[in-house]
């Protein structure tokens, strides 16, 4: 008989016996849940906690020290707005804005259908057409409320 409480159980067990159970070991089976679910699960955590010994607040301690690590769940698409110093002056604030709207949700949120996270970031590199977003790892150029709209109906029509 299987349900999710043993799912979990199952879960930490495979993460612990394939990467160790002591805790020098906390970063990569934290890594290791992350990259499973694009965040921690705090009842996967506490298996994990259980599972290896690893005291709870130990993997805790480490997760909330390293940026890297997210307590909520990731939209399938990480919408990353530049906020370097040319997009900036092209209107970044006003892109992150629109984007905003569009989606229905601020920065650090992801939308409640998990297809979208937004955040802003530093400089993307591509500074000749600014202001530039980059939405699941492609770059958007020389963006305007037209071009931003159309772009986001497309992710969420499936088109994109
Ligand atoms: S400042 Fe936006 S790409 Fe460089």
């Amino acid at each position: 008989m299987s349900c999710d409480c043993c799912g979990v159980e199952q879960e930490a067990r495979d993460i612990v016996t394939g990467i160790g159970r002591t805790s020098e070991f906390s970063i990569p089976l934290l890594q290791e849940i992350q990259k499973r679910h694009s965040y921690l699960p705090e009842d996967l955590v506490e298996a994990v906690s259980k599972e290896s010994g690893i005291p709870l607040s130990d993997l805790y301690g480490v997760a909330t020290f390293y940026s890297q690590f997210r307590f909520k769940p990731q939209g399938k698409y990480m919408v990353r707005v530049c906020h370097g110093t040319a997009c900036h002056v092209a209107g970044a604030e006003i892109v992150s804005a629109l984007i905003s709207q569009e989606l229905g949700i601020k920065e650090g949120e992801t939308t409640p259908d998990l297809l979208f996270s937004l955040e802003r970031v530093a400089c993307l590199g591509c500074c000749s057409l600014a202001p530039v977003a980059m939405i699941g790892g492609k770059i958007y150029a020389k963006l305007t409320r037209t071009k931003i709209h159309a772009i986001i109906k497309d992710y969420k029509d499936g088109k994109a």
